[in-house]
């Protein structure tokens, strides 16, 4: 089956007084319709330009894409006109942003925000559309729909906007919604809502889904498949049964280590010491091996490549396989998908 989305060595650079920044090294993953992807990773890793570089949103003129392809549906995105992407954004896919202010127009009605999508794509009339984005309204569960229609964003609460930015996004049924950190700046309460809302429009309408996230316990809860980025590169990805369970990269397992558990009186968190290297400097070898306890001579002198180490599963470590008395902490965590 040829998959909904399918990105490849895809190079994403921006270009500063210095010179070419490369953020995005050469990164190659599928969505499949209906599923969902999540894209992990520390802050700095590559994961909004990676969905900006998908939807052709690039901040212009220093951000571009150098190399790769991004074919959805079969037809390559890398270098097509502006027509042909604005066409696609909204219709075969939409991306809901982090912080939803920054997307939302605050001098338009939220009413006015989702007609406006759904006037240029679908061949309907205002009182049609009206209709349709109050049923969206509806069904993100926002109280007085018809109300809220003609309120301007401003008026509203935080997780209220970020419904309205999913209303928005699924209103004309995208086959791919990018969501991008979309419930980080909320509450717990809040945040399991909204992922819960976005299963069930997922499941209405076969919507695939890519969520970019650094909590991998909403990961455990609602991916098929994870991408775990580092440093611009994909370090691990897999079936997220296989990412939890025997995780291959030690990256990944400091990630999950990072997870509190409830179930463990006193958890021995690991935590990853350190930071994300500056892409501005690359060094050889691993971008990992600054902070990997596992680390040798090898692992700072050459570049590890995304190997195979079970089904679908691949990890850029010279240590793969690891050691399973590495995984004491997560490997009791749940999976839910
Ligand atoms: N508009 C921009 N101009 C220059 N560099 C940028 C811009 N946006 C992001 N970057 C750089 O690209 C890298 C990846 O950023 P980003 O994709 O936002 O990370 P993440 O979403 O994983 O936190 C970072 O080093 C960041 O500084
Ligand atoms: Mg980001």
């Amino acid at each position: 089956m040829t998959a909904l989305l399918q990105v490849r060595e895809l190079k994403t650079i921006f270009s500063a007084d210095g010179g070419d920044v490369s953020v995005v090294n050469g990164i190659s993953f599928d969505v499949q319709a209906g599923r969902t992807l999540a894209i992990v990773g520390e802050s700095g890793c590559g994961k909004s330009v990676t969905s900006l570089s998908i939807m052709g949103l690039l901040p212009r003129p220093h951000g571009r894409i150098a190399g790769g392809s991004i074919k959805f549906e079969g037809r390559e995105l890398v270098g097509s006109s502006e027509q042909t992407l604005q066409d696609l954004r909204g219709n075969g896919m939409a991306m809901i942003f982090q912080e939803p202010m920054t997307s939302l127009n605050p001098s338009f009605t939220v009413g006015e925000q989702i007609m406006e999508g759904l006037l240029r794509h679908k061949k309907i009339n205002r009182i049609r559309a009206r209709e349709i984005a109050i049923e969206m309204l509806r069904k993100v569960r926002i109280p007085s729909p018809e109300q809220r229609m003609d309120e301007y964003p401003h008026k509203l609460s935080g997780g209220m906007r970020q419904r309205v930015m999913i209303a928005m996004g699924m209103a004309c049924e995208p086959k791919l919604l990018i969501a991008d950190e979309p419930t980080t700046a909320l509450d717990a309460t809040i945040q399991a809502q909204i992922l819960e809302l976005m299963r069930t429009l997922q499941q209405e309408t076969g919507t695939a889904i890519v969520l970019i996230t650094h909590d991998l316990g909403v990961v455990a809860e609602v991916a098929d498949d994870v991408v775990v980025m580092y440093a611009g590169r994909i370090v691990e990805q897999g079936p997220v049964k296989e990412i939890f369970s025997t995780p291959q990269h030690p990256y990944t397992v400091g990630l999950l280590g990072a997870i509190p558990r409830m179930d463990i009186e006193k958890q021995r968190l690991i935590s990853i010491e350190g930071q994300v290297p500056n892409p501005a400097r690359p060094l050889p070898g691993c971008s990992f091996a600054q902070r990997c306890p596992f680390a040798d001579q090898q692992c700072l002198e050459l570049m590890p490549a995304l190997v195979e180490v079970g089904l679908s599963h691949r990890s850029a470590c010279f240590k793969a396989p690891l050691d399973p008395d590495l995984l004491p902490v997560c490997s009791g965590l749940e999976v839910v998908a």
